[in-house]
């Protein structure tokens, strides 16, 4: 939910080629601490939903048991909640009590506004031939859908797991059906969001033709001026129009930081298809 307000004060590298930024450092870290929890969630949430497969098993008995298993599960599930909440602590300290303008509405806001719908169905229509390419701005419709999915995701995966988690608390609130609905809820949700991130996200944002075989810019931050155009063309005419293009330079990133970042990409992008993979067979195969 953030416009950038860091890191802008750079130069660029070199002539003929500009850069600019796209992500804060802390964007950028705090999407990772999410893929790396969500992962962990994920390889440890679904041998508890298939413990039947032999997958699972064979996963479970190298690791030294469901045991094991459920302790991981947890700890990703705190270190993902504290991460949250951090995010939910910033987003309302930048809006309500900064009065940061466009948190909430706007050109840079999360918040789907009228353009996104008429960006959906152009979209459509591009596709099909049928019209134009949408002109996007900084965030297109999918990438607010993709946002919202993960925050409302987690308000239902993360109370329906901490219900169970504390489940002697909870049934001071909570009558006894409740308590066995929230299973049935947390693994319906949690099965729900990791086919979403492994096959729609996937596709969406590394994918598709023009940041194929994966878009690097949330892991240096940074994007060429050709990609802000062709991607984001409606942003880059605001920014230049405002005259703010030389505030939003940047370096290059270092080839280090390129190949340190396709091989965590590649990685996570791997597990994340094993996984699905594994969700499917286990899934049509039961
Ligand atoms: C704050 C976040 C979360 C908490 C507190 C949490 C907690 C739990 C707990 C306590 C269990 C039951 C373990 C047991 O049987 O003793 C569980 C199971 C499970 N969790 Fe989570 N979890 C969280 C997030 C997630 C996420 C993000 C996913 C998906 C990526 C997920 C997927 C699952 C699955 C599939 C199961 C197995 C359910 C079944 O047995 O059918 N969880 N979780």
């Amino acid at each position: 939910m953030a416009d950038l307000k860091q890191d802008t004060s750079r130069a660029p590298s070199h002539a003929g080629e500009r850069f600019f930024m796209r992500f804060t450092r802390a964007q950028r870290y705090m999407h990772a601490v999410l893929f790396s929890t969500f992962l962990g969630l994920a390889a440890t949430g679904l041998p508890m939903r298939f413990s039947e497969s032999f997958w699972a098993r064979r996963f479970a008995s190298g690791i030294g048991g469901f045991g094991t298993i459920i302790f991981f599960h947890k700890f990703f599930a705190l270190v993902l909640t504290v991460a949250f909440l951090i995010h939910v602590k910033e987003v309302f300290t930048r809006g309500l009590i900064h009065r940061e303008k466009g948190i909430f509405w706007g050109n840079t806001s999360m918040v789907a506004n009228w353009k996104d719908v008429k960006d959906l169905f152009g979209h459509m229509r591009w596709f099909l031939g049928l019209g134009p390419k949408p002109q996007f701005e900084r965030y297109a419709y999918w990438e607010k859908f993709d946002y919202w999915a993960v925050f409302w995701g987690m308000i239902v995966i993360g109370f329906s797991g901490y219900a169970m988690w504390f489940a002697p608390f909870f049934a001071h609130f909570l009558p006894g059906w409740a308590l066995n609905a929230v299973l049935v809820i947390h693994s319906e949700e949690g099965l729900l969001a990791i086919l979403f991130i492994f096959s729609i996200h996937f596709v969406n944002t590394h994918l598709r033709p023009d940041s194929f075989p994966m878009d690097m810019v949330i892991f240096t931050g940074v994007e060429s001026e050709e990609e802000f155009k062709t991607k984001r063309p409606e942003e880059y005419q605001r920014v230049a129009a405002e005259g703010k293009l030389e505030s939003r330079l940047a370096v290059k990133p270092p080839v280090w930081l390129l190949n340190f970042s396709k091989v965590v990409g590649f990685t996570a992008i791997f597990i994340g298809l094993l996984l699905l993979v594994l969700t499917l067979s286990a899934y049509f195969g039961s």
